[in-house]
């Protein structure tokens, strides 16, 4: 055995938000969260475990520069949590990450970085476990994470515990080719961690109505999806998009992601659906760019459109993709 593997995993859009934790230490959410695994933004994971004894502590590479304070710590503490169910803590890590976007995109990059960390890890240090357990042990590392492992159109059940707090694939990726068009508005690095940003949500007087709202609309999301009926699902989503963002500019401190360009776009899509009848929608997480969705038919006009806009940067664009993966292509 080699004690050496490597996953990769899409990060993914959610259409009802993942916004306010119940335990933060477990990582179980106010609600349940439903997104779409996105193909073509993807983290790769090389995790080996250091059996000889070479190394003191681990070492741990993301996009070619070495981790070092909170970022690695996180890491650390998840990598903690795998030795500890598999029985070893003695073991250290050599981590080698890659994203095939740029971090400073604002594109969430902890959904597939702790996907693809827990299935590298776990392999390499022989457990065998099914999606839901691996589900389940993501969530530790980071709450979208959870819905990562699986492809397609996911729902990570809220849940009471660490066993149940874990996501289920609703639709499998080819279900329903939806088109996922990012308009990048800002490249800054966002001010507050979606990670600190879950612990305001309770101090927000607008959030219970947010999370009561969500279990009203959770039925209605998934006949849309199951229905592939956009002009039904994007309004809900775009509802849920403004109610999470409503509880963070209401959270005491007060959280306020949204840019000028943020609002240069919403106007303009609701100005291109309205007027001309172009059938996108928006939702918009814990950062100011704007994703997009569309069905394939739209997306060239709708590129079209953006560069018109005089704050959107760059655009990128992704399909639905399969879950986390085990392969053979180590990055060292
Ligand atoms: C706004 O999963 O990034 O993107 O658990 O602290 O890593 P941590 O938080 P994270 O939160 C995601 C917040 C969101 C909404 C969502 O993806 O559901």
């Amino acid at each position: 055995m080699s004690f050496k593997a490597t996953a990769r995993a899409g990060s993914n859009i959610a259409f009802i938000k993942y916004w306010g934790v119940a335990d933060p230490h477990l990582n179980i959410p106010l609600n349940n969260s439903i997104s779409m695994t996105l193909g073509a933004l993807h983290t790769t994971t090389t995790v080996e475990w250091d059996v000889a004894g070479y190394l003191s502590a681990d070492q741990i590479v993301i996009d070619g520069v070495r981790a070092e304070g909170p970022k690695a710590e996180r890491v650390t503490r998840h990598l903690d949590f795998i030795r500890h169910l598999a029985g070893d803590r003695r073991f250290r890590a050599r981590v080698v990450s890659r994203n095939n976007f740029p971090m400073a995109s604002g594109i969430a990059s902890s959904a597939s970085a702790f996907a693809a960390l827990t299935m590298a890890a776990c392999t390499a240090i022989g457990l065998s476990l099914d999606r839901t357990q691996l589900s389940a042990i993501a969530r530790r590392g980071s709450g979208s994470a959870s819905r990562s492992i699986f492809g397609g159109y996911v729902e990570w059940e809220r849940g009471g515990s660490d066993a149940t707090s874990v996501a289920r694939q609703l639709f499998p990726p080819d279900y329903w080719p939806l088109r996922d068009v990012v308009a990048v508005v800002s490249t800054n690095e966002k001010t507050v961690s979606s990670q600190n940003g879950h612990a305001l949500a309770l101090t927000s007087p607008l959030n219970s109505a947010r999370v009561d709202a969500v279990y009203g609309m959770l039925h209605e999301v998934r006949n849309a999806i199951a229905l592939r009926d956009l002009e039904h699902l994007g309004p809900l989503i775009e509802q849920d998009a403004l109610a999470m963002h409503a509880v963070m500019m209401t959270s005491r401190p007060s959280l306020l992601y949204w840019q000028p360009g943020t609002l240069e776009v919403l106007h303009a899509v609701r100005r291109w659906r309205e007027e001309d009848g172009l059938p996108v929608y928006f939702t918009i997480d814990a950062g100011p760019n704007v994703h997009l969705l569309c069905e394939p038919a739209f997306e060239r006009e709708l590129l079209r459109r953006l560069q018109t806009l005089s704050s959107v940067r760059t655009v990128m664009t992704s399909g639905p993709g399969e879950g986390a993966e085990v392969i053979d292509q180590h990055l060292f």
